[in-house]
């Protein structure tokens, strides 16, 4: 069998008691230890002159290369043209989207670099999987440098329409550098569609749709197979893991900290795509509407900060410092604290007894590719008395699980209803929609995810 070779920007820490580096890391970390292969990304690491030979070390039947980084290469690549101009943007947030051609050309200059370490380690019949925006033009670079292995690339971001898409000066060539690829998958069926209207719009491409999930594309003289593949947890794994930890030590801690309070729960990077301040606002709103609920209900958002280099970044954390003070100052009394907002990271097993202990899942990103937090909070739910999960409508998550509460985040007083709604909702509806998103959770989860984008990869070359 062919080798699986994966190129992501972070790669999951090899030492497994360190704290794990994010979604991306931990879902392909699930789905590479069952696959083995090469795992090639940045290390974490900034150094004054990056040696272009990655460091290579094996845990299991993985073997990960890293490259560590120049400090311009991370001002430039990650936090310039790929968190300051690429995820605004497939966020929908043009008004915090920043373009230069410093940052854009390190960008490439970062993702030549990555091809040129690769190259030499790859194997004819190895099938290349590349993740996410920060490498979306490798594919291009290792086609420049000869490399003809299977390529495909998933986007674990949304993929904005057209129309905003366009705002980008070099729009062009990050979508003819997708199109090198034979496979390009996308979350949801909403951005197989924007990727294709693009195609079609400005590529003069032509597709050709295949079943309900995708469809071939023929564009800037390629010819590309777009589907859509929506990530998924270990679901099986995680639903034991909240099982055994519903009553550990610090499970207890929380839930004698509560004193007989129910509890709704937020987990998220702190990044302004979540929608955190409009959450906040809504909890507030469902406190102002049904004061029932004060002294009875407490959220937990806990918001570990992420990027914060980036300016966007720093000042979504204070206007969030400020909301949860406002919000606590105005509705606080001496025994209970409204809003419990804490920045540090949790892992997983902690996280996992958490979510079993919450009454409600809150989950209102603005814009999400997936978002992760919101099925793993269902993983975590006793089936005899699960909690709620209140989900945005643009999550991707929402595209693929019907059963929760589905909210408009920009909606605050109709996300404080939903509040209202989930914390006084019958037992028996609450296990009816526990247990239509778990079937769903255990039909697709990371292996079948896995698999199903390795098998479009192994397929047979796409005729141009
Ligand atoms: O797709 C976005 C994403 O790559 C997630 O998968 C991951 O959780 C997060 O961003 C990590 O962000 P960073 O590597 O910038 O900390």
């Amino acid at each position: 069998m062919s080798r699986l070779v994966v190129v992501s920007n972070r790669v999951a820490p090899i030492d497994e008691g360190k704290q794990q580096a994010g979604g991306l890391a931990v879902a392909m970390a699930e789905a590479m230890q069952a696959a083995g292969g090469l795992w090639l990304g940045w290390s974490g690491e900034v150094a004054e002159t990056p040696d272009p030979e990655p460091r290579v070390a094996t845990s299991g039947r993985l073997t990960y290369a890293t490259l560590d980084l120049s400090q311009q290469d991370l001002d430039e690549y990650y936090n310039g043209f790929a968190n300051s101009t690429l995820w605004p943007l497939f966020h929908y947030r043009l008004g915090l989207t920043s373009f230069s051609r410093r940052t854009y050309d390190g960008y490439r200059r970062v993702n030549a670099r990555f091809a040129d370490a690769l190259l030499p380690l790859l194997r004819p019949d190895d099938r290349i999987w590349v993740h996410d925006y920060h490498l979306i033009p490798l594919g291009e670079e290792l086609r420049r440098r000869g490399a003809g292995q299977r390529m495909g690339f998933f986007l674990h971001t949304p993929f904005p329409a057209p129309e905003l898409l366009v705002a980008l000066p070099r729009h062009r060539e990050i979508v003819r550098s997708l199109c090198a690829y034979d496979v390009v998958g996308f979350q949801t069926d909403h951005d197989v569609r924007a990727f294709a209207n693009y195609t079609q719009i400005e590529g003069g491409g032509h597709a050709e749709p295949i079943g309900p999930e995708g469809c071939r594309i023929a564009a800037f003289g390629s010819t590309v197979l777009v589907r859509s593949f929506p990530i998924s947890i270990d679901t099986m794994a995680l639903s034991s893991l909240a099982e055994a930890n519903a009553n550990s030590e610090t499970t207890e801690r929380l839930v004698d900290s509560l004193v007989g309070r129910r509890l709704i729960i937020g987990v998220d990077r702190l990044d302004y795509s979540k929608g955190i301040p409009q959450r906040f606002e809504a909890f507030q709103q469902l406190l102002e509407d049904h004061p029932e609920y004060r002294g009875q209900v407490s959220f937990l958002q806990i918001a570990p900060p992420t990027r914060s280099d980036v300016l966007e970044y720093q000042q979504i954390r204070r206007a969030l410092e400020s909301l949860a003070g406002y919000v606590n100052g105005r509705l606080a009394e001496f025994d209970w604290v409204p809003i419990r907002y804490l920045n540090n990271g949790f892992g997983r097993k902690t996280l996992a007894g958490f979510y079993r202990a919450a009454n409600v899942g809150f989950v209102t990103p603005l814009r999400d590719g997936m978002n992760l937090v919101a099925k793993e909070y269902v993983a975590c739910q006793d089936p005899v008395d699960p909690g709620v999960l209140v989900l945005s409508r643009f999550a991707g998550a929402a595209r693929e699980l019907k059963a929760p509460l589905i909210v408009n985040p920009f909606d605050i007083e109709g996300t404080a209803e939903a509040l209202h709604t989930a914390l006084s909702m019958p037992v028996e509806e609450r296990r009816d929609r526990h247990a239509d998103l778990m079937a769903v959770l255990t039909r697709n989860d990371i292996d079948a995810w896995r698999q199903a984008f390795v098998d479009a990869l192994t397929g047979p070359p796409v005729p141009a």
